[in-house]
C-alpha cells in the first residue's frame, strides 16, 4: 500500500479498485463541469496569512454543528449509492464518522437501509431527505428518520430535477451494475469490490425499495428521480415539512443571499451554503465565493455550513475563517471509502484533521473556533463584481 500523505493519494488507490462507472459517478460535475473544477480553484485564490512566535501549544480543532460536539467542524456529506463505491459503504463511512467524533449523513437514496446503519452505529446520526412526489413516502421517512434516533434533517433543496451528468448516461449507470458485456469486462478488473460485494446487507435503494408504492425499477437513479422527485417543492412545504419533523432542521443547496433569509423565515436551524459538489447547475458560482453574501444576509440568526471543493484542511479552514460554522465533506471521503473501505474513511479524516491543525499553528491561531477573517488574504473582487 503506497504511502498515503494526501486526499488526492486516496483518489488515485480509488480509480484503480472501484468499478468505472461508480468512479465516473463521483468524479463528474453537470454538463461542461465549469462550477466542479471552480469549487476547488476558487479555494486556492485565497491564501493564508503566517504569524509567528504565537504559543503554538495546546491546540484545538474540536466545535459544535447544531449544537452537538465535533471533534472538529467536518461532516460527512450524503452520497448516493454510497453502498456502491464499497460493499456496506453507508454502514462503513458512519462507523468511520462515529469513532473520529465527526456528523455522518446518510442520504434518502442509500444502499444500506437508515435501520441497517442505525443497528450498526451507537450515536445519532443525520438524515438526508429528498422530497418525492409521494406524500406517504415523505412522512413514512420522516417517522423512520425519527426511529432511528437521527439527530437532524437535512432537506436538499436543488436537486428536484437532475442536472445532466455525461458520463452517468454514457456507461448506463445503475444500481447494481447490469450484466452488460462492458460491465463484466470492467468488473472482472476489481476483483475487492466484487467479492466484498457478495457479502453486503444490501444491493439497492435500502430506503426506498419495499417502501414506496409503486416503485418497481428504480435502479437507474436518474430515470427514477425524474418519476418522483417532486418538482413542486416550495417554502411552504418545506415550512410543512419542518412541523412534521419537529426536530433540527438543516436546509441544504442554499447558494443565495435571498434564499438565506427564506430558509430563516420558514424556521431552519442551520443552512448548507451548496451547489451540490458542481452536479446540478453548471455555471453557477463556487460555494466558497457565494459564502460572505450570504453570511451577511444571516448575520448571525443561524448556523452556516458550506460544502463544496473541500480537499483538504487548509480548505476547511478558509471556509471557517470566511465565516462558516463548519463544513461537509464529500468526495474526500468517498475517496477514502473507494481506496480502502472504512479504514479510507478514517484515514481521509486525519489527513484533514492533521493539515487543518498544522494550518491552524502556522497561522498562529490555536482554537479553530477563534479563526477569522484576519487570517485570510482574500482577493479583491473575490464574490464578483456582478451587474445588477
Ligand atoms: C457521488 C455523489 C453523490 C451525491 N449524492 C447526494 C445525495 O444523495 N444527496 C444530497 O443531498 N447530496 C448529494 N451529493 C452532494 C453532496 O452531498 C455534497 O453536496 C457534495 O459532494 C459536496 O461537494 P464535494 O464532493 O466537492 O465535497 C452527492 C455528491 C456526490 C459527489
Amino acid at each position: 500500500m503506497p504511502t498515503i500523505t494526501n486526499i488526492y493519494d486516496l483518489k488515485k488507490i480509488y480509480k484503480r479498485r472501484a468499478p468505472k462507472m461508480f468512479y465516473d459517478y463521483t468524479e463528474s460535475g453537470s454538463w461542461t463541469e465549469q462550477t466542479f473544477r471552480e469549487n476547488v480553484t476558487d479555494f486556492d485564490h485565497i491564501r493564508l496569512r503566517q504569524r509567528v512566535a504565537v504559543d503554538m501549544s495546546g491546540r484545538s480543532t474540536a466545535s459544535t454543528m447544531i449544537g452537538e460536539d465535533v471533534a472538529m467542524p467536518v461532516a460527512l456529506a450524503p452520497i448516493g449509492i454510497t453502498g456502491m463505491q464499497c460493499a456496506d459503504g453507508e454502514i462503513k463511512s458512519a462507523r468511520a464518522a462515529e469513532a473520529f467524533g465527526v456528523p455522518y449523513t446518510l442520504t434518502t437514496m442509500s444502499v444500506n437501509s437508515i435501520e441497517q446503519v442505525a443497528e450498526a452505529t451507537e450515536k445519532p446520526f443525520w438524515f438526508q431527505l429528498y422530497v418525492m412526489r409521494d406524500e406517504n413516502f415523505v412522512d413514512t421517512m420522516i417517522e423512520r428518520a425519527k426511529a432511528a434516533k437521527c439527530s437532524a434533517l437535512v432537506l436538499t433543496l436543488d436537486l428536484q430535477i437532475l442536472g445532466q451528468r455525461h458520463m452517468d448516461i454514457k456507461n448506463g449507470l445503475t444500481t447494481p451494475p447490469k450484466p452488460t458485456l462492458k460491465n463484466i469486462i470492467n468488473l472482472s478488473t476489481k476483483p475487492h469490490w466484487g467479492l466484498a460485494m457478495l457479502g453486503a446487507k444490501s444491493w439497492t435503494f435500502g430506503n426506498i425499495v419495499g417502501h414506496a408504492k409503486g416503485v418497481d425499477d428504480i435502479s437507474s437513479l436518474s430515470s427514477w428521480a425524474a418519476e418522483q422527485f417532486d418538482p413542486t417543492l416550495d417554502w411552504d412545504k418545506i415550512k410543512e415539512i419542518k412541523k412534521k419533523w419537529g426536530g433540527e432542521l438543516i436546509l441544504k443547496g442554499i447558494l443565495d443571499a435571498e434564499d438565506a433569509k427564506k430558509a430563516i423565515n420558514v424556521g431552519a436551524d442551520a443552512i448548507l451554503v451548496s451547489n451540490h459538489g458542481g452536479r446540478q447547475l453548471d455555471g453557477a458560482l463556487s460555494s466558497i465565493r457565494s459564502l460572505a453574501p450570504i453570511l451577511d444576509a444571516v448575520n448571525g440568526k443561524i448556523e452556516v455550513f458550506l460544502d463544496s471543493g473541500i480537499r483538504s484542511g487548509q480548505d476547511v479552514l478558509k471556509a471557517m475563517a470566511m465565516g462558516a460554522d463548519g463544513v461537509f465533506i464529500g468526495r474526500s471521503y468517498i475517496y477514502g471509502l473507494g481506496a480502502m473501505g472504512q479504514k479510507g474513511v478514517t484515514t481521509a479524516l486525519e489527513v484533514i484533521h492533521k493539515e487543518l491543525d498544522t494550518t491552524m499553528a502556522l497561522c498562529g491561531r490555536r482554537d479553530v473556533k477563534t479563526l477569522d477573517r484576519s487570517d485570510l488574504l482574500i482577493p479583491k473582487n473575490f464574490e464578483g463584481d456582478w451587474q445588477d
